[in-house]
């Protein structure tokens, strides 16, 4: 059904200029940090809308950030596309990143103009989405559980074993949580938190959305993820309920950067600017993909959760992008949860 529906999307952007197109505009490798279907989708849709083969792999936003940082050198990337923007703004504050002002900037959400603006150019908000989580409506009801609202809600011994989050070291999804939290109780509360929250886990997983797929199988209650991830388990006819934290919650501006010294520079700006482009982005939702788009002009999907209605907090995205902030902040996460993790 996801990959008939893609496919159609796909075939149907891409059948007046690609069918017939030779591939003879060279290519370009993209490391893609969202969810494998929409990076299929967007590879599909530029492929056949440039001349451009696409080599794509996805990595969840943390293990990319550690690919760029060891290839530095020597470049294998030409662009990141898609993850939570924390690691793309730690990648600009190393010079990991080319400075690019598209032609589309004007046409972007402040938002995500902030972002780059942050950054000198080195990165850019692509969309938005807050944080929260997923459960298992029939399991929580089979095991007699109360329905999680609220963060601290989710320390109640009753939920041990019942709940899967990301890995903050490979995972962006999973350093937004471990940010947001820091930002909703203080450091050491954060952690304290983290500690008691550790015997209710039972996988770190390495991508983000993998708990709420896993609540979506059954093999867990409740997965700690996006809160558009948990929507869309729920399109595809999983007994999900999506939850907005009682206490506010934070949020990704999930960004796109051009690596420094990028070997196909050109074809790297040509699907800079596509990915920014209202048409592009208004088919992410073609593959369940339920960001807010950062162009003004691209399609909102109405499956979408509605930021108005959530409590978000400010988050301070200036001081969580920071690569020494990160880097102190996932020691203590391997030292004192990582360690302890079953
Ligand atoms: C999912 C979400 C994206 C997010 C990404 C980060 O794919 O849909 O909005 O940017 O996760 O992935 P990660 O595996 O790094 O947590």
């Amino acid at each position: 059904m996801r990959s008939a529906t893609m496919a159609a999307a796909v075939l149907a952007a891409g059948l007046a200029l690609s069918a017939y197109s030779a591939r003879a505009a060279g290519e370009l490798n993209v490391i893609c940090s969202a969810d494998p279907a929409v990076c299929e989708l967007m590879k599909g849709l530029f492929e056949q809308q440039s001349d451009i083969t696409v080599n794509m792999v996805r990595l969840s936003a943390g293990e990319t950030y550690a690919k760029i940082r060891a290839e530095a050198r020597n470049p294998k990337t030409d662009i990141w596309w898609a993850g939570t923007g924390d690691p793309h703004l730690q990648a600009a504050a190393e010079v990991l990143t080319e400075e690019y002002k598209s032609p589309l900037f004007d046409q972007l959400q402040d938002w995500a103009k902030k972002q780059a603006e942050a950054a000198n150019y080195r990165t850019v908000g692509v969309y938005a989405g807050a944080l929260g989580w997923g459960y298992n409506t029939e399991l929580l009801a089979k095991k007699g559980l109360k329905e999680p609202k609220c963060w601290d809600d989710l320390l109640d011994p009753s939920y041990k074993g019942e709940i899967q989050i990301a890995n903050p070291n490979s995972s962006g999804t999973s350093y937004n949580t471990l940010a947001t939290l820091v930002q909703l109780k203080g450091e050491d509360g954060a952690f304290e938190y983290l500690k008691k929250l550790n015997a209710n886990i039972s996988q770190y997983t390495k991508s983000g959305s993998a708990p709420v797929k896993a609540a979506a199988r059954g093999e867990a209650t409740i997965g700690i993820v996006f809160m558009h991830d948990a929507v869309a388990q729920t399109v595809e006819g999983f007994p999900i309920k999506v939850v907005a934290p009682c206490e506010g919650t934070g949020y990704e501006i999930g960004s796109m950067s051009i690596v420094k010294g990028a070997k196909n520079m050109e074809n790297a700006k040509k699907w800079y600017d596509w990915a920014l482009s209202a048409e592009a982005q208004s088919h992410m939702k073609d593959a369940k993909s339920y960001q807010l788009p950062s162009n003004k002009s691209a399609e909102v999907p109405k499956e979408a959760p509605k930021f108005e209605d959530i409590k978000l907090i400010d988050y301070n995205f200036a001081l969580f992008g920071d690569p020494d902030v990160r880097k102190h902040l996932l020691s203590r996460w391997d030292e004192e949860i990582g360690s302890q993790a079953n």
